[in-house]
């Protein structure tokens, strides 16, 4: 049976293939305030949606048990001595992910939105925590 990491994994291996995914996400993300767009007007987005990518993919791979230097070192940069990223704007960033996913996952369910919830969170928490 499928775990709930192995469901997020493929879930995800559907949706990372398109770039298509990361430029939907940023306009649902930013869509949400314009706290969140002023953040990001003087950002390179192809560049960032790279980098979005690969910050996903650290945050399912500490769910599955990778150490979580890289997370660490994402914590820093959005802590108040980085980009001053306000923790309540990661409630906004992952439901924002949650539903570029349901557009994009044509087999998203329930079962694969608590999947995600669940793997993400305690990296989302760590990230937070460092602010
Ligand atoms: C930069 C990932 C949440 C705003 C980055 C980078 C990554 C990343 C990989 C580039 C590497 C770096 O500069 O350290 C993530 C992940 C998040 C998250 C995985 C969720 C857990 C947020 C939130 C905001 C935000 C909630 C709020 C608006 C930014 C900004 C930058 C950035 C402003 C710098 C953009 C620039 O270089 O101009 N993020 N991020 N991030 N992130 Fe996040």
């Amino acid at each position: 049976m499928d775990t709930p990491q192995d469901i997020v994994f493929q879930s995800y291996g559907r949706c990372c293939i398109r770039d298509q995914f990361f430029s939907d996400f940023y306009d649902c993300f930013m869509g949400k305030s314009d706290e969140i767009r002023q953040m990001f007007v003087d950002t390179d987005m192809p560049s960032q949606r790279h980098l979005l990518r690969n910050g996903i993919m650290q945050l399912i791979l500490f769910s599955r048990g990778l150490p979580d230097s890289k997370l660490k070192a994402l914590g820093e940069s959005h802590s108040r001595h980085g980009y001053d990223i306000k923790p309540h704007l990661y409630n906004i960033w992952l439901e924002a992910l949650l539903e570029t996913l349901r557009q994009h996952d044509k087999q998203y369910s329930p079962q694969v939105e608590s999947a995600w919830r669940h793997a993400l969170t305690p990296g989302i928490d760590l990230i937070k925590s460092a602010y």
